[in-house]
């Protein structure tokens, strides 16, 4: 049983998820289908990247109070390519700066007939106490919340994993780096371990170590070369130093050569494995340059699935929620 309230408001009445706050409380066979669906739409894309009018009549709405690149061009270009009206606040511009609350920004956008809100912001739990508020036909999609979650990420690091490892039943899996701030290690986790991988190890620095809490079952390592020792796919992680007051990181390069993710330390892993990083980069930090553009990289490929995922999300919601014609 969870006490996370992010679990329960995601679903509507007949338990069908109408936003996507958490991977927490998804099946096995929740993920798989987005990310089968996801699948569908890489694999009809050809020449030209995938189409179809999904979101056609809906609106989508990019409120994105944190900096973003990847996740928030994917989002629009998925929306785009599902036929929706997108619009992208400029947050730095918004009415939040003077003053305004989030719930009236919301509402804002609301009466301006927007369907769907895809949030970034560093406040914890702060996409489930909107979703909580909003209009019947209105969706909240979580597109990065403080260190706690980002559930598109969970998904495409996932359907990364299964497109090159196929079955994810005999994996082990390494997320290496600042665990503790890290919404994308807790949405990654809770897709692995939903996914059913054999082994997930975390490796940190005892002061990127997350509590003993959370993270249950995995394996926990402050060894970087005992930690990648056999395994199939590594997730290098970037110092979230933005979040941090008091954690003692050492240098840059102190860090690299403690634990970065080296050629020398990738022997140690198994024969074929893959290396992967969220975005935004620091090479030469968390992760050798040479190895972010190498062969075992699938850094770019992660990027690329980003944009089908979102699409799967915004076209799973958008076919679990009425649009808003049907509660006039
Ligand atoms: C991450 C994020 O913002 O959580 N990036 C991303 O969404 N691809 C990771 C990070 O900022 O380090």
């Amino acid at each position: 049983m969870t006490h996370d309230p992010s679990v329960s408001v995601q679903r509507d009445a007949e338990g069908r998820l109408r936003h996507l706050i958490t991977l927490e409380g998804l099946t096995a066979a929740e993920l798989t289908g987005l990310l089968n669906l996801a699948q569908f739409y890489l694999r009809d894309s050809g020449d030209l990247p995938a189409r179809d009018q999904s979101l056609w009549g809906r609106t989508v709405a990019n409120l994105f109070f944190e900096p973003s690149t990847r996740t928030r061009v994917s989002f629009e270009l998925a929306a785009l390519r599902l036929g929706a009206d997108v619009v992208n606040l400029d947050m730095q511009s918004s009415s939040r700066v003077k003053g305004e609350t989030v719930l009236d920004t919301i509402y804002t956008l609301q009466a301006m007939h927007a369907d769907i809100l895809v949030m970034r912001d560093a406040e914890p739990g702060l996409p489930a106490y909107v979703a909580r508020f909003v209009a019947p036909h209105v969706s909240i999609l979580n597109a990065g919340e403080a260190t706690v979650s980002h559930p598109t990420q969970g998904l495409l690091d996932a359907l990364t994993v299964r497109q090159v490892k196929g079955d994810f039943a005999p994996l082990r899996v390494l997320i290496a780096g600042d665990i503790s701030h890290s919404r994308v290690a807790r949405s990654a986790w809770q897709a692995f371990t939903t996914l059913g991988v054999a082994e997930l190890r975390i490796a940190a620095p005892d002061d990127l170590m997350p509590g003993p809490r959370e993270f249950a079952d995995a394996t926990r390592f402050n060894d970087i070369d005992r930690a990648i020792d056999g395994v199939d796919v590594v997730m290098a992680l970037r110092i979230q130093r933005e979040r941090m007051s008091g954690a003692h990181i050492p240098d840059d390069a102190s860090y690299h050569r403690a634990f970065g993710i080296t050629a020398e330390r990738m022997k140690k892993a198994r024969p074929g494995a893959i290396v992967m990083h969220p975005g935004p980069m620091n090479r030469d930090v968390e992760i050798a340059s040479d190895v972010a553009d190498g062969p075992q990289s699938v850094i770019q490929r992660q990027v690329a699935n980003g944009v089908a995922i979102r699409m799967a999300v915004l076209a799973t919601i958008a076919r679990n929620v009425q649009s808003r014609r049907h509660f006039q």
